[in-house]
């Protein structure tokens, strides 16, 4: 494996010191929950107290894992079949699950197409493995929709491994039902696997998207506790595929890469997923709530004049783009030099996801109303600011 560090783990703001970001506009998740809150409504005392700090089941807590497979039937269409406790295997986030779909079916020189821009991880990993990739690359003009005729056309007799993530990072585009069906029927005949990145599911704006696995036996699907609910300190994700024989492959990985999770993290998590009725209503709103602050910025004259974006489906990113730089003479490193310093405002730069700079991932989700809407401004100011700058820089 020749492992490389990424862009956006290297500049990510826990490496980067959050006490250094006033405007934090770089995260994929809602606010990071504090346990206190959580303390009393889980029952975490009598949860945590008398838990034993053994290893616990190599495929996840048995309870974790029928509660996963129950609440994945949630707005399945017609024809999904039901997933059981077994179809499940409870992960170090949807980080390690996607790490062992990748070195578990890809070996060095496997086909595999993939699509980009996408989270850096589900390119970054079959990298090292050293596959053979090909990039089903997304488009503004089209909207950022996958085209199933492309990815036809990108399929050879060898493909191992097909790669998509809906509701997609960093766009927050989704796959409409009809053309994941399109995808898996290609696949049928064909004998390569489908991995959904769903870790943004629960996070569609209008109707709940449906788990890929319930379609296909040819399909995995991973998410996990991070995003949704501001969890991603317990480190709890998932895999889930109906393959029992190709489970038991992705166990073996589990089991040499960690053996179990963390009986605290898996705790919580239970607890959390027991009460999950009681937080989503709010964690909607506060979606909507802020997805209105992004269009009101959006539709703001100087904004309007300097940025253009696709209209986000679901999850808690959007990824615009400035409309044209050198027209507007602004040098794209003095923008975000500008917004760092005199702002200390921070979003995604384009070249986290392997995009030119003018594209960023603002993330809405996370920070408060007021700290959003702070931000949001700061990306406008630093762009009239940073005026000039470009054909300066070319003389
Ligand atoms: C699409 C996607 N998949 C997976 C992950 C990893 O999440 P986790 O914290 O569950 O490991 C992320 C995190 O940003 C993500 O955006």
């Amino acid at each position: 494996m020749n492992y490389v560090r990424m862009p956006i783990e290297i500049e990510s703001p826990e490496q980067l010191g959050y006490d250094r970001i006033r405007y934090n506009l770089t995260e994929s998740s809602l606010t990071d929950a504090r346990l206190h809150e959580l303390w009393p409504s889980l029952g975490l005392d009598q949860a945590l107290r008398e838990l034993v700090l053994c290893y616990s089941d190599h495929r996840g807590h048995p309870d974790l894992r029928a509660l996963i497979a129950q609440q994945s039937q949630a707005g399945q269409p017609s024809a999904a079949t039901a997933l059981s406790a077994d179809d499940v295997l409870v992960t170090s986030g949807a980080a390690l699950a996607l790490f062992i779909v990748s070195t578990t079916l890809l070996e060095r020189g496997d086909h595999l197409i993939v699509v980009r821009p996408n989270y850096a991880t589900n390119i970054e990993t079959p990298r090292a493995v050293g596959a053979d990739i090909s990039y089903l690359d997304l488009r503004f003009e089209d909207g950022w929709q996958l085209s199933v005729e492309r990815l036809r056309q990108l399929l050879r007799p060898n493909t191992r491994l097909v790669s998509l993530t809906t509701p997609h990072n960093p766009t927050g585009t989704l796959l409409p039902l009809a053309d994941l069906r399109r995808v898996l029927s290609l696949l049928e005949g064909h004998g390569a696997y489908l991995l959904v990145d769903e870790t943004y599911r629960e996070m569609a704006f209008a109707a709940l998207p449906p788990v890929a696995a319930t379609l296909s036996p040819r399909a995995i699907s991973v998410s996990s506790m991070s995003k949704t609910f501001g969890l991603p300190g317990i480190r709890i994700g998932w895999l889930l595929c109906r393959d029992a024989a190709l489970h038991e492959r992705f166990l073996a990985a589990k089991e040499q890469i960690v053996i179990t999770n963390s009986v605290v993290d898996e705790a919580i998590a239970l607890r959390y997923l027991q009460h999950k009725a009681q937080h989503l209503p709010r964690i909607q709103q506060h979606i909507q709530q802020h997805l209105s602050i992004v269009h009101a910025w959006l539709a703001e004259p100087t904004t309007a004049e300097l940025i253009e974006c696709v209209e986000p489906q679901g999850g808690v990113v959007c990824f615009p783009r400035l409309r044209d730089p050198l027209r507007h003479d602004i040098a794209v490193d003095a923008f975000y030099r500008i917004l760092n310093e005199r702002y200390q405002t921070y979003v995604g730069p384009g070249h986290w996801f392997e995009q030119e700079r003018r594209y960023m991932r603002i993330g809405f989700g996370w920070p408060s109303s007021d700290d959003l809407k702070t931000g949001l401004q700061n990306v406008t100011r630093a762009l009239v600011d940073a005026r000039g700058t470009a054909l300066r820089h070319r003389s």
